[in-house]
């Protein structure tokens, strides 16, 4: 009996689960969902069956042939990464139903009140359950070794509407005894009544490609949308200005789809919409097959919308049909995401502007290298996650050492050589959950003599960026940097330098800047060119973060603006870590607690324990 993966209590000798079958009623007066899920296995199973869960309730397991009980134990108290064990005693079953409630804390979910919403006049829930929050929702072997097709009745008041990331099916009024299947006698009240109260609709889904467990999704509230391509609708809460905001940013989604198609194969998930959600959705942008999830942060009427959608339409191929066997190997999700995204973005948006993604990149992983000097272990592709929350140890790593690695083999075997490879292997291993090992195996197999041009295991097991890798050269880039380097010596740069500059441009030279100036030139330069009022949020936090650590106290007002107006990490992380990291910095700290403790409630919980995290380590 061994592990298949170390945040899973999955064992290795056990079945897989292959079906989800669940319903789902939705109690928005206690941010509670009351449900049950039918889990269908590879094979007949006799003696324990390891489920992971977290924050469940569960009330009853049963035989869903003859609903009859079986014998379960939970573990009493949490693994801190894990959550609680549960344990189903099988003999010879292939399914079990299992009865249970979700909490309010549920990590995968976030609770919007009414008046946290645009509209202020309905509750608002969603889902985000990379990487281990699926098994807050529902108990399950929530590793992505598992590939699941599922079914879901959702239940909710009939003014509301949901969407999942699975095909819609219907809407329509509850009907008479159909809980009865998922043990509704094993409330402690009356569930069926509950179901079919008068006001109560009912949404079907179903998701008949095998996904792994934490592209799960749903979302649920007055929501909206507009058509925007012919695979393609974008869904908001419904408030006109966002909605047609967002058909604009994303007009060109079919032709992203059309590249994505020509380089990698066909886009096997039939729709390609987009979910925007409220601004406390904790990611840029979460690839839900069907459905991407879109934090409103992106929705800025400049190039930058349309990567994340590339970044997130590139995982249908390499995430979502090709999936990491575990978090250990998370960057052959996100490492051959970014190198398809930059190929989606240098067709539709030019290669200036993918080179100088490779710049962003290539800077960011540079700085990554500094974060992590005294755990060399998360500067490797391939890391050792026994005992890590995959939350606390997210970096551009995976993302930028994977991408380097993968555009070293680019040049190394010529551009046609290496598209040729990708299609094969995404045609190769679709639907599949695979490790490094394997995706080497096929490297060397299919392109002979690789491993004695490249050095393979540096790249793969080494910590560190290689010798090999390669700082993109681009006109534009150096420029910036250039510029960015003569603040050092007191200078701004000028108006015609800048005057077209982008916010990625702004980010570049923000960040190439020294951590820390004279508060004067920090404000002169803000003066000047008014970063700290950036509507685009990349701009403003890459400049109030060297406000930070210039101590230029003029902008904490902001600070304490932006911390409680959006929770995407991106920006709650850096801003946070500013004001509590080094020593001196008493007024600061008490600055961010304060900001937390009333802005805590609007975060998303995996946003609210990436915060704590962060005050644990530097002692606040
Ligand atoms: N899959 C990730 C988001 C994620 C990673 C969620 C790990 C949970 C755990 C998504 O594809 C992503 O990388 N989003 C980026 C966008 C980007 C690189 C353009 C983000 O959110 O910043
Ligand atoms: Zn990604």
């Amino acid at each position: 009996m061994a592990p298949i993966d170390p945040h899973s209590f999955t064992e290795s000798t056990h079945p897989l689960t292959t079906h989800i079958s669940l319903s789902l009623y939705f109690d928005f007066s206690s941010s509670t969902i009351h449900a049950a899920a039918i889990l269908t296995l590879a094979s007949p199973h006799a003696g324990p069956l390891s489920l992971d869960t977290r924050s469940l309730t569960i009330h009853q397991v049963l035989d869903p042939q003859t609903l009859t009980p079986l014998p379960f134990t939970l573990s009493p108290t949490d693994d801190p990464i894990k959550g609680r064990h549960l344990i189903v005693t099988l003999s010879d079953h292939s399914s079990v139903l299992i009865v249970f409630s979700t909490s309010p804390s549920s990590s995968a979910l976030q609770w919007l009140s009414p008046p946290q919403t645009f509209n202020k006049l309905h509750p608002f829930v969603y889902t985000q359950c990379q990487a281990i929050h699926a098994r807050s929702v529902f108990p399950c072997q929530d590793t992505p070794a598992a590939r699941v097709r599922y079914k879901a009745l959702i239940n909710i008041p009939r003014q509301l509407s949901a969407v999942m990331a699975a095909r819609h099916e219907d809407r329509r009024p509850p009907v008479a005894g159909e809980t009865k299947a998922f043990g509704s006698s094993c409330f402690d009240f009356d569930y069926e009544s509950l179901w079919c109260a008068d006001g109560r609709v009912v949404e079907e889904f179903e998701m008949n490609q095998p996904v792994p467990p934490y592209l799960f999704a749903f979302a649920v509230g007055e929501l909206g949308f507009r058509e925007v391509g012919p695979r393609t609708r974008v869904y908001a809460e419904s408030v006109p200005s966002i909605l047609d905001a967002a058909a604009r940013e994303f007009a060109g989604t079919e032709e992203m789809i059309r590249q994505g198609e020509r380089l990698f194969g066909d886009y096997d998930w039939e729709r390609f919409d987009l979910l925007v959600l409220p601004p406390s959705f904790p990611y840029g942008g979460m690839e839900n097959p069907r459905m991407v999830f879109l934090t409103p942060t992106v929705i800025k009427g400049d190039a930058s919308g349309a990567q994340v959608v590339a970044h997130e339409l590139a995982h249908s191929w390499t995430g979502n049909l090709i999936t990491n066997k575990n978090n250990e190997h998370f960057w052959l999700n996100e490492g051959f995401t970014t190198y398809a995204e930059r190929r989606i973005v240098e067709v539709v948006q030019g290669e200036d502007r993918a080179v100088l993604n490779i710049g962003i990149g290539w800077r960011g992983l540079n700085e990554e290298m500094e974060r992590f000097k005294d755990n060399l272990e998360c500067t490797k592709l391939k890391t050792n996650q026994e005992g890590l929350d995959p939350d606390d140890v997210y970096s551009q790593v995976p993302y930028e050492k994977g991408f380097q690695f993968l555009w070293r083999i680019e040049r190394q075997i010529g551009r046609p050589a290496f598209d040729e490879f990708i299609k094969k292997y995404i045609a190769t291993f679709k639907f599949k959950s695979i490790d490094t090992e394997t995706f080497l195996n096929f490297l060397k197999e299919n392109v002979p003599g690789i491993e004695k041009q490249i050095d393979l295991e540096l790249w793969t097991e080494g910590t560190g960026i290689p010798p090999d890798a390669y700082e993109p050269v681009s006109s534009l880039y150096s420029k910036i940097v250039s510029l960015a380097n003569e603040f050092k010596l007191g200078k701004i740069p000028k108006e015609d330098e800048v005057a077209d500059w982008q916010g990625q441009e702004w980010e570049l030279y923000l960040e190439n800047l020294p951590k820390s100036a004279e508060a004067s030139q920090v404000l002169a330069l803000d003066e000047r060119y008014r970063l700290s009022e950036s509507k685009d949020y990349e701009v403003k936090v890459a400049f109030l973060q060297l406000a930070i650590s210039s101590s230029c106290k003029d902008y904490y007002g902001e600070v304490e603006k932006t911390l409680k107006e959006v929770g995407r990490m991106k920006y709650l992380r850096p801003l946070y870590i500013a004001l509590v990291q080094g020593a001196g910095k008493d007024e600061e700290k008490i600055l961010a607690k304060r900001v937390f403790a009333e802005a805590r409630d609007s975060y998303h919980p995996i946003a609210q324990g990436v915060v704590e995290s962060i005050f644990a380590k530097h002692g606040v």
